[in-house]
């Protein structure tokens, strides 16, 4: 059986654990990212950013995306259509300090594929090869790719992609087996990661479906992935990523999830600004109180506050020994310093 707690690597970037959280746009905020790390994901990745801005100036963005120091390692990942534009796009996020840029080619959201970037990538190998190889000229650090199985559903082009992007220069290829039609319907094919494994010779992390230890260890040692992935189970819900890690399934108590929810409501304000960051919340509210017996109408009225002073308020009133453990969290977790790299975090969601 995998230890969960075994290191690896990508090229020469070591990796604490086998678990790695996923890039998702709309959710993978740093305050996400760093309790990630905590939680015990070896490695996080920032959602997508938008290599067009560099050019045009004008992707509807959610903002700038901001690293901390203690989120390494990091990978940082760029979505785009162009290899040279690209290759400057990671040459920033290379001087902005990331560990590893992951490159998408599996969003299948309409706006990213119709400009060529994301899962459109996958029908056009000899495209995909050229942009990895332009990145990996350019840039020291590895570079990694997401991908999708394919365009369609049944697709193998991951198959043939896949082997591609690794004599590309492609340091780590990350399998998300559903295709780009399915969007999230229907189940992860992890056959298919386990035959992209036996493929190529660089690791292979798998994304799909993993929501608990049990499917963790499963996934490993069906498919000789290197790694699982986990993004949905992880929304308001770091303590899956210490199930799945240690085995520890122990249930949050109340105060802990006021108390991590509260310190996510914070950081997330000193990244985006409090206008931005109220809207972004609002989904992380039921994501979050699904644990702690809440009763239903309090998600709602969290929701309908007029200021994050209000929420964080109420929600201290709900759980009142949280403080104690918001000041033990805040004493082990100091404000993040952090490098801002320009470019902007895209408003599309989708891999
Ligand atoms: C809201 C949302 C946003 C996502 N954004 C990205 C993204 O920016 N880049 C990417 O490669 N994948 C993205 N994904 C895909 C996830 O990284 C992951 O591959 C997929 O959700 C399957 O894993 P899961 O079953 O553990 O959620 C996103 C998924 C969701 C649900």
């Amino acid at each position: 059986m995998v230890d969960l707690r075994d290191t690896w690597f990508v090229r020469d970037v070591e990796i604490p654990t086998r678990l790695v959280l996923a890039p998702m746009a709309g959710v993978s905020v740093q305050a996400f990212r760093r309790q990630g790390r905590r939680f015990g994901a070896g490695l996080v990745c920032s959602e997508m950013v938008s290599c067009a801005g560099i050019e045009h100036r004008n992707e509807r963005t959610l903002g700038y995306l901001r690293i901390a120091s203690d989120e390494h390692p990091l990978a940082i990942q760029l979505f785009g259509s162009e290899a040279q534009t690209m290759a400057e796009a990671a040459r920033m996020v290379e001087a902005a300090g990331a560990d590893i840029v992951d490159l998408n080619f599996g969003c299948p959201v309409k706006k990213v594929t119709k400009t060529g970037a994301g899962a459109t990538l996958l029908d056009d190998p000899d495209r995909a090869a050229r942009i990895v190889s332009a990145i990996a000229e350019a840039v020291d650090l590895p570079v990694t790719v997401k991908l999708r199985r394919g365009l369609r559903d049944g697709s193998r082009d991951c198959l043939v992609v896949g082997p591609r992007l690794v004599d590309a220069g492609a340091a780590c290829l990350t399998l998300h087996p559903r295709s780009a039609q399915q969007m999230y319907t229907g189940t992860a094919d992890h056959a298919l990661t386990a035959e992209l494994v036996s493929l190529v010779d660089v690791p292979v992390i798998a994304s799909g479906d993993v929501t608990s230890r049990a499917r963790a260890q499963a996934v490993l040692a069906t498919t000789g992935a290197s790694a699982v992935m986990v993004g949905r189970g992880a929304q308001g819900n770091p303590w899956v990523l210490r199930e799945i890690v240690d085995g520890d399934g122990a249930e949050p108590t109340r105060e802990e999830v006021v108390a991590e929810l509260v310190l996510f409501v914070r950081e997330t304000v000193r990244e985006l600004g409090e206008r931005r960051a109220a809207g972004f919340l609002k989904k992380f509210y039921g994501w979050y109180l699904g644990r702690g017996r809440f009763p239903r109408p309090f998600k709602q009225e969290l929701v309908q506050l007029a200021t994050l002073a209000e929420v964080e308020e109420r929600l201290l009133a709900a759980a009142p020994g949280a403080a104690d453990v918001l000041a033990r969290l805040r004493e082990e977790t100091p404000a993040a310093d952090h490098t801002t790299l320009d470019l902007p975090v895209s408003i599309y969601a989708g891999g």
